[in-house]
């Protein structure tokens, strides 16, 4: 073949089609875990929906067998949020890289606008069906088929039903073959379980193939707070982060005036010891016409700057009463710490929130379960790809032997961590771990070493409370022999040595375990270096 015909092999395509020939990249690799994958896109929808609309979510999720040998399922996701308008229907669930999401700086659970589209194309492939999808909106109610054209990423929407209605809400209809209903750890069941632990305010319904009726009701009445959408932090982005957003950016004639609007702590006074740091571009000019060189110079003339840190208050943890309630419920375990820290930053401009649970002995050894890690992030349970992911290797380089857990992987202990953030470092489109961020593995394993001192605290007041016991017991074994002994000797009443022998040892034994209560009440002081570099 001569050179240059090669570029006679030369074609584009859309990222529909990439993800066709990579759909493992979206999670759907291995039966069990592809339709757990699938329900976990529609379940993060319904509630990322529900909570921005103010709903108290009602989920509730069918899975039928169609035909046992050929593993064909057909699944029902139904929520009661606020649906979507006919006019997006299309758009929402058949085309990739679309959505109401992954352009803000806000906490929630999608952030690229693939999820729900990779369902309806998952279907498409496996049975040649299109999604049927129920949408109930303003009044209005759609029903439509959906599949995607994956030559254009473009969704091709066939338009069954349209009437009014009172109801609320999105109700997804779509069949599966190459997948598998299981309840195993890492199948649907746990991974509603899982969503329910850190989504207290969340009721679901699940109907497995056998007909079993699941109910998992909430414990929590209220949604949590909302989290609030901030504006990206200089220290959080790159040349071409500032790039796009000069292209995109309408309002603004000068640069000097679209940086202050664009981002978040970019004062006027900012904009001046900008200048003086880049001398050579001119903050006076058009965004549009802002050149690769320029935006890589400001944001190098960014790293040099003093920067108040982002606005943390934007993030919403689970919250320490709802995850001890959501434990006691799920395990009621004999121990149960949970930390409460504060935001911090990554890369030097992303807040962050890490919360950490541990459940030790009870109901924990009662279910079987030793070592287990739940891993979440914006309250979506992670049930794959731990290998690598930021909260399993934090875990892996605790000395647990030093909070009395001898064997980590042996004793009776589950170990919730939850991250959020205004965007997850996740590692893949997948988002099922969080890479290795240095800031964000530093904060985890602070929480996670706050919440196993509670565990030791009371971990080793249980076992200096039985060593007492144990004394007590070994010297109570002498007080016959030793009253005898006496009592020939000093011609005292046995009887009445007997009694004043073992008022001593009461007394004594008593006074030690009050000492070992009351230390294991006192709170565990935490200490540690700050990162992410706040300056407020
Ligand atoms: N259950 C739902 N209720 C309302 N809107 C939804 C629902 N599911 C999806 N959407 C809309 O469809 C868009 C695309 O969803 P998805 O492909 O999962 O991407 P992402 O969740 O990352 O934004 C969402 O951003 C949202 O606007
Ligand atoms: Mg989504």
């Amino acid at each position: 073949m001569a050179d240059d015909d090669i570029f006679k092999q030369f074609k584009e395509h859309s990222v529909a089609e990439f993800f066709k020939k990579n759909r493992q990249m979206l999670g759907f690799s291995g039966k069990v875990r592809s339709l757990t994958i699938i329900v976990h896109e529609f379940m993060t929808n319904s509630l990322d929906a529900c909570e921005e609309a103010g709903i108290l979510p009602e989920l509730f999720v069918q899975v039928e067998e169609l035909d046992k040998e050929k593993e064909h399922y057909r699944l029902t996701v139904k929520d009661n949020g606020p649906g979507i308008p006919k006019t997006h229907l299309g758009k929402a669930l058949g085309q990739m890289l679309a959505g109401t999401k992954f352009h803000r700086y806000l906490q929630q659970r999608g952030q690229q606008g693939i999820g729900a589209a990779a369902c309806t194309m998952f279907s498409y492939l496996t049975t040649g069906q299109p999604t049927r999808a129920i949408s109930c909106h303003k009044g209005k109610k759609v029903v439509a088929d959906i599949t995607i054209d994956f030559k254009a990423n473009k969704p091709s929407v066939s338009v069954i039903e349209e009437s009014d209605t009172v109801d609320n809400g999105l109700t997804v209809i779509s069949e599966f073959k190459d997948v598998k209903y299981e309840r195993s750890n890492h199948g649907v069941y746990e991974y509603l379980r899982r969503t329910a632990l850190a989504n207290p305010h969340c009721s679901i319904t699940l109907i497995e193939p056998t007909n079993e009726r699941v109910a998992i009701p909430r414990s929590v009445i209220e949604n949590p707070p909302r989290p609030f959408e901030i504006k990206p932090h200089p220290l959080g982005i790159g040349t071409h982060d500032l790039l796009e957003f000069a292209k995109h950016n309408k309002e603004s004639r000068r640069m000097s005036s679209f940086l202050q609007e664009t981002f978040s702590r970019f004062s006027a006074g900012k904009v001046e010891e900008l200048r003086a740091i880049v001398p050579s571009v001119d903050l006076n000019k058009n965004p549009q016409n802002l050149s690769w060189d320029e935006a890589e110079m400001i944001v190098k003339g960014f790293s040099q700057l003093r920067w108040i840190a982002p606005a943390t208050d934007s993030l919403v943890p689970i919250g320490k009463g709802h995850v001890e309630v959501s434990f006691a419920n799920i395990f009621n375990p004999e121990v149960l710490v949970v930390t409460e820290r504060s935001p911090k930053v990554y890369r030097g401009g992303i807040p962050f929130m890490v919360e950490v649970g541990i459940a030790y002995g009870g109901g924990v050894a009662a279910a079987g379960k030793k070592g287990e890690v739940m891993r979440f992030a914006n309250r979506v349970p992670l049930l794959f790809d731990s290998g690598g992911c930021a909260i399993s290797e934090t875990i892996k380089t605790m000395d647990w032997k030093r909070y009395d857990v001898k064997d980590f992987e042996e004793e009776p202990i589950a170990v919730l961590v939850n991250l959020i953030s205004v965007h997850v470092p996740y590692t893949g489109a997948g988002k099922q771990a969080i890479s290795q961020e240095e800031d964000v593995m530093d904060e985890i394993k602070f929480a996670l070493m706050e919440a196993s001192r509670g565990v030791q605290k009371y971990l080793s007041g249980k076992r200096k409370a039985h060593e007492i016991a144990n004394k007590k017991k070994v010297v109570s074994r002498y007080i016959q022999q030793l009253s005898g002994d006496l009592s020939s000797l000093s011609g005292e009443k046995r009887a009445d040595i007997e009694k004043a022998l073992t008022k001593i040892i009461e007394e004594k034994y008593a006074r030690e375990e009050t000492e070992v209560e009351e230390a294991a009440e006192s709170e565990p002081a935490v200490k540690e270096p700050e990162t992410g570099g706040e300056e407020e």
